[in-house]
């Protein structure tokens, strides 16, 4: 696939149904080579990817992912998210992120990375990870629900104490077409020289 750049970031959203068709290994490098290419906190690059294809870890993951949803996260969003989008969610939360075929847990080493810019160190890696997947056709996402859940995820992983899982990242080939995202013009919210000077 030969998209520009633009393209590709005009295409990235949250994927959170998958076909069953594998991802091999050859793809997974490169989509992870494209993650360590983010910028990090004293280039400490802090992140740890740990590629769970496993189908009894995913399992794990998927029933941690439910208990999380249904625990806190359901009620949370009930009220904030349109049903549409709820659905999807839910949909993801309950068993669909946990069920493509390679779910990537992006962590983080808090002796390696300074803890305190533990989230903006690992997010642009993610975020660099979620353009490659698209780049090369693949349906992924950036979920945190089961995150918040640390020290179950490490028990679930192997993590140890100084290793905190961050994101929740599936991938695979999306169940059905994605459409396109809907965003705000950056017009909305951008300002010439000074708050509330429209662009
Ligand atoms: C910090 C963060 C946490 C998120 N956590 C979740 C999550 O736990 N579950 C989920 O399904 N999506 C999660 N998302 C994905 C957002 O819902 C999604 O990016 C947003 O709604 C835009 O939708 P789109 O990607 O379909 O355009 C998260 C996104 C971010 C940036």
């Amino acid at each position: 696939m030969s998209d520009s750049f633009f393209a590709v970031v005009a295409r990235q959203r949250a994927c959170r149904s998958f076909s069953e068709q594998p991802v091999d290994d050859e793809t997974i490098a490169r989509i992870l080579t494209a993650a360590t290419f983010a910028p990090s906190a004293e280039n400490k690059q802090p992140w740890e990817f740990v590629v769970v294809r496993d189908a009894d870890t995913r399992a794990a993951i998927g029933d941690l992912s439910r208990r999380a949803w249904e625990a806190r996260g359901r009620a949370f969003s009930e009220t904030r998210l349109t049903p549409a989008m709820l659905a999807d969610v839910d949909r993801g939360a309950t068993g669909g992120v946990a069920e493509a075929p390679v779910n990537v847990v992006v962590c983080a080493d808090v002796q390696r990375g300074l803890e305190a810019t533990i989230p903006s160190s690992i997010f642009p890696a993610t975020q660099n990870l979620l353009l490659a997947a698209t780049a090369l056709g693949l349906g992924s996402a950036l979920t945190t629900i089961t995150t918040g859940f640390r020290a179950e995820m490490q028990t679930i992983l192997g993590l140890p104490d100084h290793v905190w899982p961050i994101a929740l990242v599936p991938l695979g080939h999306p169940a059905r077409p994605l459409g396109p995202p809907r965003r705000a013009p950056f017009s909305n919210r951008t300002h010439r020289d000074r708050y509330n000077h429209p662009w």
